[in-house]
C-alpha cells in the first residue's frame, strides 16, 4: 500500500516529506497551473525534495520520452485513458518508460490500459461519484481484473486519485486500491483527530508543559 501526495506545491512537499510516508508526488496540468510551474521545471525540483516516483501528463509518446528524462529513472508519465493515450502507452511501455492512464471511470477503461501496457490505472473516486458511478465497485472491479492478470506476468496497479475526505481514502484502499494520492490538506486531515489532540494535551499537562 501506498500513498502519493497529489500536488505541485513544492513548499508543500518538501514539508510533507518530513514525514517519511509519502511514495512520491502526482501532478496533472490542472495542479501545474495552479501552482503556476513548468514540467520542466518543478520535476527535477520534486525530485529532490522527495523520494519515490513522480507522475507527470503528457500529450503523446513524443514529450512523455522527454519528461521522463528530466528525473531518470524516476518519472510515470500520465495519459487519459482515451484512444491516442492508449497508442503513447504502447509506444512507452516498448521504451520501457512506465506509464499511468489518468481520467479512468470505469474498470473496463483500467483493463484495457493495463493491456496496452500502463502500470498504474488511476481512479477518480470523487468524480466517479458525482457523474453518478460507483467508485467502490469500479476500483474493486479494476483491482480484481489486474489481480488475476499477476501470473499472466502484468504488473498493472490501482492508485485512486479525486478523493476528497479521509473516509474516501480509506474506503479505497478498503477495495483494493494499491496506492492512493491524496492532496496536502487531505493528507494533514488523515493524520489529524481529535482524540489524539486531546491525548496530547493530556500529556504535555501531566509533563507540566500546560
Ligand atoms: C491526480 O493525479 C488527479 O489528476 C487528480 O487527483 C484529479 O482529481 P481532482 O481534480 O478531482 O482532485
Amino acid at each position: 500500500m501506498r500513498i502519493f501526495l497529489d500536488t505541485a506545491d513544492l513548499a508543500a512537499v518538501r514539508e510533507l516529506a518530513r514525514w517519511g510516508c509519502f511514495s512520491g508526488v502526482t501532478t496533472n496540468p490542472l495542479l501545474l497551473a495552479r501552482a503556476a510551474v513548468r514540467a520542466a521545471e518543478i520535476v527535477p525540483a520534486l525530485a529532490e525534495a522527495i523520494g519515490g516516483e513522480l507522475f507527470v501528463q503528457a500529450g503523446d509518446a513524443e514529450e512523455g520520452t522527454r519528461l521522463a528524462q528530466l528525473a531518470p529513472g524516476r518519472v510515470v508519465i500520465k495519459v487519459p485513458v482515451v484512444p491516442s493515450g492508449l497508442e503513447a502507452i504502447r509506444q512507452l511501455a516498448a521504451e520501457r518508460i512506465p506509464t499511468a492512464a489518468t481520467a479512468v471511470f470505469k474498470a473496463a477503461q483500467a483493463l484495457l490500459a493495463a493491456r496496452a501496457g500502463a502500470l498504474y490505472a488511476i481512479p477518480f473516486w470523487h468524480r466517479i461519484a458525482e457523474a453518478g458511478g460507483d467508485p467502490e465497485r469500479e476500483v474493486r472491479d479494476a483491482a480484481g481484473f489486474f489481480e488475476r492478470m499477476t501470473p499472466t506476468g502484468q504488473r498493472a496497479r490501482v492508485l485512486v486519485a479525486s478523493l476528497r475526505t479521509p473516509e474516501q481514502a480509506v474506503a479505497a484502499l478498503r477495495a483494493g486500491a494499491y496506492a492512493i494520492t491524496v492532496k496536502p490538506e487531505l493528507a494533514r486531515a488523515l493524520l489529524a483527530d481529535p482524540g489524539t489532540s486531546a491525548a496530547v494535551e493530556e500529556f504535555a499537562r501531566a509533563r507540566g508543559e500546560e
